[in-house]
């Protein structure tokens, strides 16, 4: 069974609880923070979060797309972030922010862009909860999956079975229902979903057909 994580950045915002009622049966809700400086668009913020937290959501899964993500890890914790994902491109001491991140409940995932190569993460992913792929250049909602990408998701999931590790693989950006059985294929464990799932005219159906997906 796969896990399915809607990034709430292609859901209609001048609706967000009804588009958030379409996606109650997903297991997380992907919150993508941009700050206009690490990629090139802004997003939004703690508003977010606190607006989420006034309905019923699933667990908040927080992509952090910014620089200097350590400055904000505890404001993110505090406003109900169950994972929360830091870019090894945005962080100088890595191990020291994944340690905090842990020590506050929260689940410590490391992002990579497309072009880090998995090797770069040999000697933190012991300390993970999880890593998250970007299979698109992250900024953007509806951009097209990148194919090479998915070699990634093959080599990370032979490392870790290697290591006897048990950190989680997530996949994020164009992500959809053609590609969705072939990520799960190569190892990854949560399909991170915008467009694919928010634009599409049944969100709930997606997401049951992702869940269904066998490994
Ligand atoms: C891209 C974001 C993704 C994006 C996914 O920078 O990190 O989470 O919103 O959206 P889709 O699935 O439409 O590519
Ligand atoms: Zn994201």
């Amino acid at each position: 069974m796969a896990l399915v994580s809607p990034s709430i950045l292609a859901a209609d915002f001048a609706n967000l609880s009804a588009e958030i009622d379409k996606i109650k049966d997903a297991d997380f809700i992907h919150v993508d923070v941009m700050d206009g400086v690490f990629v090139p668009n802004i997003t939004f913020g703690t508003p977010i979060m606190e607006a989420l937290n006034k309905l019923d959501t699933p667990p908040l899964d927080v992509h952090l797309m910014i620089d200097n993500p350590s400055q904000y890890i505890e404001k993110f914790a505090n406003l109900g972030a169950s994972i929360l994902a830091v870019h090894i491109e945005a962080e100088r001491h890595l191990h020291r922010l994944v340690d905090r991140i842990k020590s506050l409940d929260v689940e410590a995932f490391v992002a990579v862009n497309p072009h880090t190569p998995v090797s770069a993460l040999e000697e933190i992913i012991q300390f993970v909860d999880g890593v998250l792929i970007m299979t698109v250049n992250p900024g953007f909602t509806g951009q097209s999956f990148i194919p090479e990408t998915a070699q990634k998701i093959a080599k990370l999931d032979h490392l870790r079975k290697e290591k006897g590790l048990n950190f989680r693989i997530a996949v994020d950006g164009g992500i959809n229902l053609k590609n969705a059985q072939t990520v799960v294929d190569y190892g990854a464990d949560i399909l991170i979903m915008g467009a694919a799932i928010f634009r599409s005219e049944n969100p709930a159906e997606v997401i049951q057909k992702v869940k269904e997906l066998k490994k």
